[in-house]
């Protein structure tokens, strides 16, 4: 059960993590933060590429960079994204990130979706049903 306060802070810091997100060809900026198991929070923003298919999702350079630092355990995720960081709607993650997401996270792992108001939230297993799964959890 992740605390207010501390879901405060996380969407806080996806919204913030908006501004460093290199996005120059769909204009569409997203970051994330990702909350540990011991409370350390790793963040991220998309990084895109002109090859389009080297692009790495916001949700994915946190996970990335929590776990080449040792994490593999996690509590919850914030997401903001929209048209050049304005956040309106909620953004959902993408396929990709769900899958990466479940090798590391429960089913029940909370994801908040930041809006112009408020947030959504679901849980992983929410957003991806029937996982694809090659290890015994
Ligand atoms: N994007 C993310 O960073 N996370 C998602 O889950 C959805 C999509 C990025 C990828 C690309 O840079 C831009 O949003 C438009 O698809």
């Amino acid at each position: 059960m992740t605390d207010q306060v501390t879901i405060d802070h996380m969407l806080a810091l996806a919204k913030d993590m908006t501004k460093r997100s290199y996005a120059p060809y769909s204009h569409f900026h997203v970051g994330a933060a990702l909350l540990c198991d011991d409370g350390a929070i790793y963040t991220g923003c998309n990084i895109e590429n002109a090859s389009y298919g080297g692009t790495n999702c916001a949700e994915r350079t946190a996970v990335f960079k929590a776990v080449s630092e040792g994490y593999r355990h996690f509590s919850a995720l914030a997401i903001a994204g929209g048209p050049e960081g304005v956040i309106g709607e909620a953004c959902p993650p993408c396929g990709i990130c769900r899958q990466v997401l479940s090798e590391f996270c429960d089913a029940d792992m909370p994801i908040y979706l930041a809006k112009a108001e408020g947030y959504d939230e679901y849980t992983l297993g929410q957003l991806l049903p029937l996982t694809f799964d090659l290890l015994e959890k």
